[in-house]
This record gives C-alpha cells, sequence and structure tokens, in this order.
C-alpha cells in the first residue's frame, strides 16, 4: 500500500475499482457486520475489571478520534482534545472552583464537558451520555474507572458516581441540533464537495468509496469500533482510516477544523440512517 501506487490506482480504469469494490464487497462478509457488544456491567465487578471495560468502549465509542493516550508527550498530545496519558495523576484533585476529587470530575468532564473547560481547547465534546458515544451509566462507570487507572489505581466501582444530571442532556440536545441550517446534512455534504469524491449511489465510484450504510457498518466491524466512531474518525482523521485501494491521502484531513462538532454529528447520523436518504 505504498503511496506511489496508490496513486497509481486513482489513474487506473474505474472497472478495475470497480473490480475491487466487489471483491471487497465479498470479501469483508467474514467479518460480518454485528451489532456492537452491550456489556453485561454489573455492581460485583471489581474496579479494574471495570477498567478493562472502560479501556473497550472508550475504543470502540470514538473518544479515540480526537484524544490520544499517549505517555510522554504532554497533556496537548496530537489530538483535538487533551492527551488523556496520565490524566488521573494530572486531575487528582478534579479542578480548581469544580469537582474536588478525581472521580467526580471525571463524571462531570463525561456528563457537562462544558462545564469546566480544558484551557485552551474549544467545547466541541459532546456529552458521553449522548449521540454518537451514547454511554450508559455502568458504561460511563467503566470509562472513569479506565481514565483512573490512567497515571493511578482505579475505584470506581457501579454505584459510586453521580447519575447524568437531567438539564445536561437537553442543553446539549439545543446545542447539538439547534444550529438552523447548518447542520442540514445535504447541504454540508455539497457545502463541502464531499459528493465530488463519494457518491450517494450504491457501487458507484468516483474518487472514494460510495456512502452506503451497509459498507460503512462492515468496515467499521472489521476495525472493531461501532460505525458512528468510524465515520467520524472517517471525517476528523481520514489518515488514519485506509480503505482498501482507495487513493491516500486525497480526503482533505482539515474537516476536522472546518465542521463544527453539530456538524459532525448530523453527517454522522445522516450517513448511518439509509432511510433518511431519500
Ligand atoms: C469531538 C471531539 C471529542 C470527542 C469525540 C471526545 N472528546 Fe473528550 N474532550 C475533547 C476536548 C476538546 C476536550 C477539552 C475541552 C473540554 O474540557 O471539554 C475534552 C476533554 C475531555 C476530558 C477532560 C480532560 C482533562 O484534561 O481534564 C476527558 C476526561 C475526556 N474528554 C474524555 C472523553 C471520553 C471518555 C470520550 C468518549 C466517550 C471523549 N472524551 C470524546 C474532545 C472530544
Ligand atoms: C478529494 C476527495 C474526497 C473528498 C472531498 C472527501 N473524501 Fe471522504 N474519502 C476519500 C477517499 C479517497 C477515501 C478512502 C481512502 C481513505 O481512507 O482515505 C475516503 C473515505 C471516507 C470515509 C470512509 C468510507 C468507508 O467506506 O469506509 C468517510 C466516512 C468519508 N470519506 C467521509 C467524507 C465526508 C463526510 C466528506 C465531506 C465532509 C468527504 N469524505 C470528503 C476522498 C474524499
Amino acid at each position: 500500500m505504498s503511496r506511489t501506487s496508490s496513486y497509481a490506482a486513482a489513474t487506473l480504469p474505474a472497472l478495475i475499482v470497480l473490480g475491487f469494490i466487489v471483491w471487497f464487497a465479498n470479501w469483508i462478509p467474514q467479518t460480518r457486520w454485528e451489532p456492537p457488544k452491550t456489556r453485561q456491567i454489573t455492581a460485583a465487578m471489581s474496579p479494574s475489571q471495570l477498567a478493562g471495560l472502560g479501556k473497550a468502549i472508550v475504543r470502540e465509542r470514538g473518544c479515540l478520534a480526537c484524544h490520544t493516550i499517549e505517555p510522554g508527550v504532554g497533556v496537548k498530545g496530537h489530538g483535538r482534545g487533551p492527551n488523556l496519558a496520565n490524566i488521573a495523576a494530572r486531575r487528582v484533585q478534579g479542578v480548581p472552583g469544580g469537582p474536588g476529587n478525581l472521580v467526580e470530575y471525571l463524571a462531570q468532564a463525561l456528563y457537562e464537558p462544558g462545564a469546566y473547560l480544558v484551557e485552551g481547547y474549544a467545547g466541541i465534546m459532546p456529552s458521553s451520555v449522548r449521540a454518537p458515544a451514547k454511554l450508559n451509566y455502568e458504561e460511563v462507570t467503566a470509562a472513569v474507572a479506565y481514565l483512573q487507572s490512567l497515571g493511578g489505581k482505579p475505584t470506581a466501582r457501579v454505584g459510586d458516581l453521580p447519575r447524568p444530571p437531567a438539564e445536561a442532556e437537553t442543553a446539549r440536545t439545543t446545542q447539538g441540533e439547534g444550529t438552523a441550517g447548518a447542520t442540514d446534512p445535504k447541504d454540508i455534504l455539497t457545502k463541502f464537495d464531499c459528493l465530488t469524491c463519494h457518491s450517494l449511489k450504491p457501487g458507484e465510484v468516483l474518487v472514494g468509496p460510495p456512502f452506503e450504510t451497509t459498507l460503512l457498518k462492515k468496515a467499521a466491524a472489521a476495525r472493531g469500533v461501532t460505525p458512528e466512531a468510524y465515520i467520524m474518525e472517517s471525517i476528523i482523521d481520514p489518515r488514519a482510516v485506509e480503505v482498501g485501494d482507495f487513493p491516500k491521502e486525497t480526503m482533505p484531513d482539515d474537516y476536522g477544523k472546518r465542521l463544527t462538532a453539530a456538524q459532525i454529528y448530523a453527517l454522522t447520523r445522516y450517513l448511518i440512517e439509509p432511510e433518511k436518504k431519500k
């Protein structure tokens, strides 16, 4: 998959590319699309068991589209959000003016990310109890236990965390969906030139793969993440997601900066629900 051969592939007759798609479509079912596992998370689980589940949850639900977990490179890391490595040590006393201990701070950071914005960052993180991550209370607990393990020792058990504040959900709903006009997915696809490279017609290859829900779900399953997380990652960090023989490094990699969080969710939802395409 060298860069030169990928560019060469771009110039090959469309038939060959089409042939690849057929092969790809036939090959991928081996990894069979399965809905993300609902994990049984119980009050009997130890904090370290929860941390293990939390690690998988953080990966599968799209957190790593924005966050890196890279020890030794500082808080800034390379993501759109803070580097989560060592967060337990860094936030052992919570934040000034906010929750004064790690567990409460982490719970709040997940429920209401805007409440205490980390300095130098914009309020782009969606509440983890809302789309696309949609963590339930037990999953938030597992994620918190995992974050505690990054630079510390997990202590959180099911029942220890406050429940998500109801008003946080409504606040995020208005913020996420209320930006009139700007979040119509069809407008975004046109305005940001997505459709010059991606067709909405199944099987039609322009420059990149067509937007087909089944293909997206299969690619997500092959990568071990939810379709929402996969689509979001493909938009924010297209270099991280390379799709078969399509030309690499062709998709602009600055959409993460040009699109608002609300626009990214609007696109994600739209691309995942074919019935809304008509
Ligand atoms: C769209 C990008 C984005 C996604 C997706 C995202 N975050 Fe964030 N996150 C941020 C940004 C930006 C900040 C810093 C601003 C703020 O505090 O909200 C942040 C802050 C945080 C903090 C506080 C960090 C600190 O240094 O105090 C935690 C913890 C966190 N995120 C965890 C998560 C988890 C867990 C998920 C997945 C369920 C997630 N984030 C998904 C962008 C994101
Ligand atoms: C200049 C061409 C180009 C533009 C413009 C473009 N893309 Fe892409 N995109 C690609 C290519 C090529 C790939 C596959 C290769 C790769 O993984 O980078 C891709 C991959 C993707 C994938 C993963 C698809 C799959 O089937 O796995 C998604 C999702 C995606 N793009 C969304 C978008 C969205 C949304 C926009 C507009 C905001 C956009 N792209 C704009 C070329 C483009």
